[in-house]
């Protein structure tokens, strides 16, 4: 092999994933409908969605746990689905641990590497267990260990080869709050310098967004919107997507007509209308559902005086409750749209009004969500 070709070699990456059109039923009943993603190599990815919307079908299935009914799993261009899961070559971590009880944590760690006591092996093994806070532990025997540790270990396990794609489930469940914010921001540092393909199952919102290059909304057996965590905050496509990343106040109401190039909504059962921007193609007399995100209102003491700003919308209101929740407080106030809870506030921001204070909320118009009623977050 000449020098040129060894180098192009090198630099293809592995683990390039399609999954195309999945189903999946058990019995009657369908857990994945059609799951489609594309992802690229070295990119993590995390499944997130309601209880019972089809992650762990989808993870058992690339993993080669269960039988898709139909759809395709490739990966680096060869398709998965009549392989069996000892002959995928990936890296896994699932709910349960599943340690070697006789192996200490040291043996545990390595028994997957290729280059097992090798110079280049142990240090890979040292590495994985410092990224857990687990060095100190290797001579012990998982009996030893308590729950929490013992999926630490099994997470090292995981890091320490290098699969063609990785499949995380929950591997950060068991650990204290602290810990696991920790390790996560090490584990999306460790998985850029590696660049080792990864899916990742978790039921914590703001893990997937801290450790993702995507995130990948499922919602009935489907996979609803894939994207960057940002886009998916700002740009959700669909209620549920809206409403499941991120806090919203949701409004529900009729389209009323068009002012100045935007549409309103008439307030179920309240006085007030809601001006938003023409987007999705809700026509007037259509029911929707109006999403505002607490931190994109403020709220301000006292009647409003000075005039709102181009683009803005403001009710009057009156303070419900104002709660301290550490870095910030949340304002609940009751207004002519309905009860809503604010984030933003003028002036001090740790400042706390008492209940009965009157005031107003305002907030760019444009930062107002509307989809078609009938797709209702669950
Ligand atoms: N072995 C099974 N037999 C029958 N139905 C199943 C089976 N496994 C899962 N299901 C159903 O398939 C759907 C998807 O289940 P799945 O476990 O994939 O959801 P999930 O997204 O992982 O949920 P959770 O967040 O609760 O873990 C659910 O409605 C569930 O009840
Ligand atoms: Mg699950």
């Amino acid at each position: 092999m000449d020098g040129k070709a060894t180098i192009e070699t090198a630099n293809i990456k592995p683990g390039g994933v399609r999954i195309a059109g999945l189903r999946k039923s058990y019995g009657p009943h369908v857990a994945l409908t059609d799951a489609s993603i594309d992802i690229a190599p070295g990119e993590l990815v995390s499944l997130l969605g309601p209880s019972g919307c089809g992650k762990t079908t989808l993870l058992r299935c690339i993993a080669g746990l269960i039988q898709p009914d139909s759809g395709d799993i490739v990966v680096d261009g060869q398709s998965l689905v009549s392989l069996p899961a000892y002959k995928r070559n990936l890296g896994m971590v699932f709910q349960s641990y599943a340690l070697f009880p006789h192996l200490t944590v040291q043996k545990n760690v390595e028994f997957g590497l290729k280059d097992r006591g090798s110079t280049t092996g142990d240090r890979r093994v040292r590495e994985a267990l410092e990224l857990v806070r687990m060095a100190s532990y290797a001579a012990h025997y998982p009996r030893q260990l308590s729950g929490g540790q013992q999926q630490r270990v099994a997470l090292a396990r995981a890091l320490a080869t290098s699969p063609r794609l990785r499949l995380l489930y929950e591997p950060l469940a068991a650990l204290d709050a602290k810990l696991r914010e920790s390790v996560q921001v090490e584990l999306r540092q460790l998985q850029r310098q590696l660049g080792i393909t990864t899916i990742f199952v978790t039921h914590d919102q703001r893990e997937a967004m801290t450790i993702s290059d995507r995130v990948a909304m499922m919602h009935n057996g489907r996979i609803e919107q894939c994207a960057a965590p940002e886009e998916l905050y700002r740009r959700p496509l669909s209620a549920a997507v809206a409403a499941f990343v991120g806090q919203v106040n949701q409004i529900s109401g009729i389209i009323v007509g068009d002012a100045s190039g935007g549409i309103r909504l008439s307030v179920d059962g309240k006085p007030g209308e809601l001006a938003a921007p023409r987007s999705n193609n809700i026509p007037t007399g259509a029911a929707a559902l109006a999403m505002l995100r607490p931190e994109h209102m403020t709220f301000t003491l006292g009647q409003a005086s000075a005039p709102l700003g181009e683009g803005r919308q403001s009710v009057n209101v009156s303070v419900l409750d104002d709660v301290f929740i550490g870095e910030r407080r949340l304002l609940y106030v009751e207004s002519e749209i309905g009860q809503l809870v604010v984030g933003g506030r003028t002036g001090d921001p740790l400042l706390k009004y008492d209940a009965g204070a009157v005031g107003s909320v305002s907030w760019n118009v444009t930062d107002l969500m509307v989809f078609p009623a009938s797709n209702p977050p669950s």
